[in-house]
Order: structure tokens, then sequence, then C-alpha cells
């Protein structure tokens, strides 16, 4: 084995009845990796999540770990952590002893159940509340019990699935921190589900795109930010202007656009940030139609024959009024070329 396939999937695919969720997904997670699970509602995280876990049996294919075919091990057998976004801490009991329930369950007791329990509860961060029952824990702090209560078992994997999403922005913020600093601390092996792609983008040594129960892409998040494969990636993180390529040319609703230097010859499409369009000069022009200041930058919004087109130029340059007709280019190396569009 090596640590790049500690955690494997080969061909998974995952059914409710007939309803397919989860197609042939192949992916290989590295020892100590952080890995995000990214894509829109009911693209099949959480299934993928419930499989490695062992809670759903997969209609085919493989799930290695740490070299062990596990698809067909139960999962208490599986030294896989798994954290939902409703925690279900156990209200009547303290932090203590809710970190210390699976370990009891294991025939864990004495002062090494003191020591796990203890350690589990210092590493995020929570030392002085021992003794305090769930109800009187902020949210943040009973999402660190969760965790530390997943942590204690000293899962080969952990799961998290949406772990912040009941919580404020400023306390999700502060427990992205937190869970970046106990993953690396602790090097264990995580997946991480979210829909937010700042989330993943802050977190995750590599990122997972999902579509429809299947992976659009998988890459470091400078990869997913910069480079998006695809015209669904570049859309989800923040492509505001795709086009479709046709024998090198754009495809616009008003016919096709040709382009000053030659597009990527197996390009099947180019998008562009609104940050990448060149305002003020070029050969196309539109009409302001919008204007929107948002401290470092200003962002229009263009009515041009290739359709609507965002453009994003710092703010102390001489502004644009609505109604006003400027020229813009679409500079070809400030693209990302798409191997796959629709
Ligand atoms: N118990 C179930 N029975 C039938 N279909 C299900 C069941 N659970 C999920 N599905 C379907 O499987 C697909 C994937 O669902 P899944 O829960 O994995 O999505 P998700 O990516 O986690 O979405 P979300 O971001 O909303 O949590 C969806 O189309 C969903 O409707
Ligand atoms: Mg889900």
């Amino acid at each position: 084995m090596s640590d790049a396939n500690y955690l494997s999937l080969e061909k998974l695919t995952l059914a409710y009845g007939d309803t397919v969720a989860v197609d042939k997904l192949d992916l290989s997670i590295a020892k100590g990796e952080l890995l995000a699970l990214l894509g829109p509602s009911g693209c099949g995280k959480t299934t993928t999540m419930r499989a490695i876990a062992g809670l759903l049996t997969p209609a085919s294919g493989t799930i290695r770990l740490d070299n062990v075919d596990i698809t067909r091990v139960s999962a208490n057998k599986r030294a896989v952590g798994l954290v939902f976004q409703s925690y279900a801490l156990f209200p009547h009991l303290s932090v203590f002893e809710n970190v210390a329930f699976g370990l009891r369950l294991k025939g864990i007791k004495g002062r090494e159940l003191e020591k796990r329990v203890e350690a589990g509860i210092k590493s995020v961060g929570l030392a002085k509340f021992v003794s305090r029952k769930p109800g009187e824990l902020s949210g943040g702090q009973q999402q660190r019990v969760a965790l530390a209560r997943s942590m204690v078992m000293e899962p080969k994997v952990l799961l998290l699935d949406e772990p912040l999403s009941n919580l404020d922005a400023r306390l999700r913020l502060e427990m992205r921190t937190e869970l970046q600093r106990v993953q690396k601390e602790t090097g264990v092996t995580m997946i991480f589900v979210t829909h937010d792609q700042g989330e993943a983008l802050s977190l995750a040594d590599r990122i997972v795109v999902m579509n429809g129960g299947i992976i659009e892409q998988i890459g470091t998040p400078e990869e997913i930010y910069n480079a998006p494969v695809s015209s669904f990636v570049a859309d989800f993180v923040g492509f505001e202007n795709i086009f479709e390529l046709s024998d090198g040319a754009l495809k616009t609703p008003s016919g096709t656009a040709i382009l000053k230097t030659a597009a990527p010859f197996d390009a099947k499409g180019l998008a562009w940030r609104p940050a990448n369009v060149m305002l003020g000069s070029g050969a196309f022009e539109g009409i302001v139609r919008g204007t929107s200041f948002a401290g470092n930058t200003r962002e229009y919004l263009l009515d041009t024959d290739l359709g609507p087109i965002k453009a994003e130029v710092p703010a102390n340059l001489p502004v644009h009024a609505m109604g006003e007709t400027v020229a813009f280019d679409l500079p070809v190396n400030k693209a990302a070329p798409l191997n796959k569009f629709g």
C-alpha cells in the first residue's frame, strides 16, 4: 500500500432502490489528508459518506481502508468516525461522559479512559468545561464536543458531514480554523462535506467537486479556483462569463464571436472571472446596465452581443455611468479552458 491510497473508493455505485445516487465513483485519499467533498444539494455527498461509514451497502464497487477491503465490514468494525450536521449529544451527560461514551462501550476504563477523554477534550479547547452539560454550552462548543467524541475513538478516517452548517458566521470561521488545527496536530485523515465553496477552499488539502452523483474535478484549492475543467465547476466557483466554443469561436446568443488569439485547440469552452475581463479597450463593446461598489473593486454588468458580461475593476479607476457604452476584451490568456461543457 502507498500512503496515497490510504482510503480508496473503486467504481463505487450507491443506490436507493432503483435510484442511482452515486455512479461508479473512483477516489483515493492519502493518509493524513483533509479532503473536502463539495457540490450542490442532492449530488451524493452524504450518500458517499454513509457508504464509507458502513451505513449503506454499495450496489457495486469496493471500499478499501489501510489496505483492507471493508466493503462488507460492519459499521462498528471499520474504525471510521462520523460527525453529522446535527451532532446529537446526550443532554443529561456531562462533556466528559459524552466524550467517554464510545470508549466505555469498547470496554476502556479507569486511568486509560480518563487519559484519553481528557486529551480529547483538551485538543478541542474545552478543558474548562468537562463537567458542563451540553445545554450549558454554545453551539460551537457543542460542536467541539461532538468532534472530540469522534476523535477519542482514534478513527482511521474521520467523516464530517456539514458539521458547521448549524453555526453562525463568526463561529463557523472559528471552528474552521479549529478543525484544521486539530486535523494537522493529530494527523487524522479527514473527509469534510460542505456545499460552501469558501469553506472547502480555505480548509482542504484537496477538493472533490461532485455533480449529479459523479466527480467533476479533483484538485488542490488553487487548481479548482483558478483552473476549473468544466463549465459546471467554473460556474460553481464563481466564473461569471462562461462560453461554449464552436470551431474556436465563442458561441453567443447572436451568433459566434471570433477571438483575437486562438483558444487552446482541444477546449470545449472558455471561462473568465469578472476580474479577468479587460474593461476600457478591446474588440467588444457593451452598455453598462448595473454597477456595484465592493471596497477595493467595482463590478459592472454589461449588456453585450455576447450576452451579459460581468467585469470587475479596481475601484480607483474612473467610474463608468449607467447606460454608457464601454469597450472590453476577453483575453484568451486569462481564460480557463474547459474540456467539458454542459
Ligand atoms: N433514503 C433515501 N431514499 C431515496 N433517495 C435518497 C435517500 N437519501 C438520499 N436520496 C437521494 O439520493 C441523492 C443524493 O442524496 P445525498 O443525501 O447524498 O445528497 P447530498 O449531496 O448530501 O445533498 P445535501 O447537500 O442536500 O445534503 C438525492 O437525489 C436524494 O434525493
Ligand atoms: Mg447531505
